[in-house]
């Protein structure tokens, strides 16, 4: 079985959750991530802008529009250069404004994807996948992208098992 590798954005803080606001010492999709890495012994690595984004949600939400408006690509804490190690790469991020966070672009948009197969996860309240996977095809270009898994934010802490049952059948693809 070849090396599996997790790349996720997820952002602590105040956010929706289960139709109310609460404050997340733990973000949903890192949990789907840890939920990943353990089915399939894989690695992690956290996209992280260097310019924090706020912890209130409907401030997060502001910055977040501005950033997809402008079609930015915020400068990021540490980049991932090489993935040529890995077979399977799991991409994964909470829907904002119906796609991923510009984050993500940043860092995919580096890597050179020829050949890998990608497994996009997200998480969210409502929108599913949105339009994301058209913009995860775009940045993983040359990559076989597998099918996705999409989980509502405060449903992934009890989906351990399902989590685990596709993230084992994406290796074995
Ligand atoms: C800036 C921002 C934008 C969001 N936009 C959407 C959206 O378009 N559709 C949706 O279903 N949920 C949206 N959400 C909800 C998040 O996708 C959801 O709460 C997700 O589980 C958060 O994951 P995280 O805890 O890993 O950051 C948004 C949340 C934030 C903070």
């Amino acid at each position: 079985m070849g090396k599996s590798l997790i790349i996720y954005f997820s952002h602590t803080g105040e956010n929706y959750f289960d139709d109310g606001l609460k404050q997340l010492e733990k973000g949903n999709t890192e949990i789907f991530a840890e939920h990943i890495a353990k089915a399939v012994d894989g690695e992690l690595f956290k996209v992280e802008a260097v310019k924090e984004y706020p912890n209130g949600y409907y401030a997060c939400c502001d910055v977040a529009k501005e950033e997809l408006h402008q079609n930015l690509r915020p400068e990021l804490k540490k980049q991932l250069a090489d993935i040529s190690a890995y077979d399977t790469i799991f991409v994964g991020y909470p829907i904002w404004w119906g796609t991923m966070p510009m984050a993500m672009f940043t860092q995919l948009e580096k890597l050179n994807f020829q050949g890998k197969k990608v497994a996009p996860f997200a998480t969210h309240e409502g929108s599913g996948f949105g339009h994301s996977l058209t913009d995860v095809q775009k940045c993983c270009s040359g990559a076989k992208i597998l099918d996705g898994l999409q989980i509502r934010g405060c449903k992934v802490e009890k989906s351990e098992n399902k989590i685990a049952e596709w993230a084992k059948g994406c290796v074995k693809k």
